[in-house]
């Protein structure tokens, strides 16, 4: 099938070179000119394990290519995706809506025939409606154009393969649609593998998306409050975390207790889904989804508070090396990171921070400027008088804790994640502690 993405962020970029490396002929359109030339180049603007060869490879064979012009993208298919951002709002908790709005805005004018829309930006409830009202009033005589939504569930660092073997596809359609058909022709090869295809109104497939990140982020924020407890009580929350796992009707994942979630998704999205909920006159429903964002937001206070309490009561002058810029490993993504956001913290606190992160580096660099920043993990640990570690990547996870006590001017280390083994730390020498553990 012929299709466009409009948006070619972190989820278009990745949608599109997908739906071509699945045989689809796709156009990917955006109007960041920088954006363009590099995937035009075949270079991702991110990090995105496995995206750049799915990216060169289709580029090469002739079924994807790049435009910032929205005559093209009209000329070009008649099924279109919507990826573009919806950041929080500033001053607010809702989405901004603005880049979604404006696609509608510039695209629809331009189409000619019958078209179909698949929105997949994460929006509030009711969006596709209105989107649908206004392309009613833009479609040129004769030209008809449907709005349809199809949510995207993708993780940052496994973007490839959850795009193109999905755990479940939704579509959101109005009564009278030809979204369906045209749906089941795009995800053919997932469907043959039965993968779970659910149809369902517009409103429910909205809603789906935020209340699946709303229902991830309160799992993290379950665990990382019953941490708390376990500060108070000298329990251990990972062997806890463990035990109910063990129970399917729970499950092991998204039970890990640390510094809480970041990133571009779970934050804002159940920011805007608590300003929905109180637009609709229903923000009873979702009040627990503060106590979800400030249980969250207290972690990365615990951490600063801890690096405070091992560091004798001051952390002025004290050199801390924070391991992690990135919101999780697998990212270059620094977006609301608890690892950037605890190094800030620290920083005003008067220590003296070095920061080192295998690939958001330049990321961190641009929103957090006054940090230093290392060229390495070994030069970011040199003389360190406290280590954090802040995201879980995997060269941190396997660090030799006899050889990094060589590097460091004092032997403490703060395990943000609950990724280390205590046992091997404790033996060479360190001083470990960890949220949510009595070590
Ligand atoms: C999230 C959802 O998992 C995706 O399904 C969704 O498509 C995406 O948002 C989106 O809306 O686009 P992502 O933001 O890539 O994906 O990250 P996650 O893997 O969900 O992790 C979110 C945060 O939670 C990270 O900061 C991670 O460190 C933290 N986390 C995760 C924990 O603190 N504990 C856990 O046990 C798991």
């Amino acid at each position: 099938m012929r299709m466009t993405v409009i948006g070619t962020g972190y989820l278009g970029a990745t949608h599109a070179a997908c739906m071509a490396e699945l045989g689809h002929e796709v156009l990917g359109v955006d109007v960041d000119e920088a954006k363009i030339a590099s995937l035009r180049g075949g270079e991702v603007p991110f990090y995105e394990p496995g995206l750049p060869e799915v990216l060169t490879r289709n580029l090469e064979d002739g079924r994807l290519g790049f435009s910032t012009d929205y005559a093209e993208a009209a000329g070009f298919a008649n099924v279109h995706f919507l990826g573009v951002g919806t950041p929080q709002r500033k001053g607010s908790f809702a989405a901004d809506l603005t880049y979604v709005f404006q696609v509608i805005t510039d695209l629809v004018p331009l189409l000619r025939g019958d078209h179909v829309i698949f929105g997949k930006s994460t929006v509030p409830v009711g969006t596709a409606v209105q989107l649908q009202e206004l392309a009613d009033f833009l479609a040129g005589p004769g030209t008809s154009v449907e709005i349809a939504w199809n949510p995207e569930f993708l993780r940052e660092g496994f973007a490839v393969k959850d795009t193109i073997t999905p755990d479940r596809i939704v579509v959101g359609v109005r009564g009278e649609s030809r979204a369906e058909e045209i749906a089941r022709e795009i995800y053919a090869t997932a469907i043959a593998t039965d993968t779970p295809f659910l149809v369902t109104d517009l409103a429910t497939a909205e809603l789906v998306k935020v209340s699946a990140n709303a229902f991830l982020a309160t799992k993290i924020s379950f665990i990382n409050a019953v941490s708390e407890i376990c500060e108070s009580t000298g329990a251990d929350v990972v062997a806890l975390a463990d035990a109910i796992g063990h129970d399917d009707r729970i499950g092991r994942k998204f039970l890990g207790a640390g510094l809480g979630f970041g990133g571009g998704c779970l934050p804002k999205d159940i920011r805007a889904f608590m300003a929905r909920a109180g637009e609709l006159g229903a923000d009873q429903a979702l009040t627990f989804l503060r106590e979800v964002d400030s249980i969250n937001m207290r972690r990365r206070e615990r951490v600063v508070q801890l690096s405070k309490e091992v560091s004798g009561g001051s952390l002025l002058g004290k050199r801390v090396t924070v391991l992690g810029a990135a919101f999780k490993p697998n990212s270059d993504d620094v977006r609301d990171s608890p690892a950037l956001s605890v190094a800030g913290s620290l920083s005003l606190q008067g220590a003296d921070v070095s920061v080192y992160d295998p690939e958001a580096m330049d990321n961190a660099r641009r929103i957090f400027p006054t940090l230093n920043y290392a060229e390495s993990t070994v030069q970011a640990l040199a003389d360190a008088d406290l280590v954090v570690l802040a995201t879980e990547w995997k060269e941190f996870r396997e660090l030799d804790p006899v050889r990094v006590a060589e590097l460091v001017s004092t032997p403490i280390i703060i395990d943000g994640r609950n990724v280390l083994d205590v046992r091997l730390w404790k033996a060479a020498g360190w001083t470990i502690k960890a949220l949510g553990r009595n070590l």
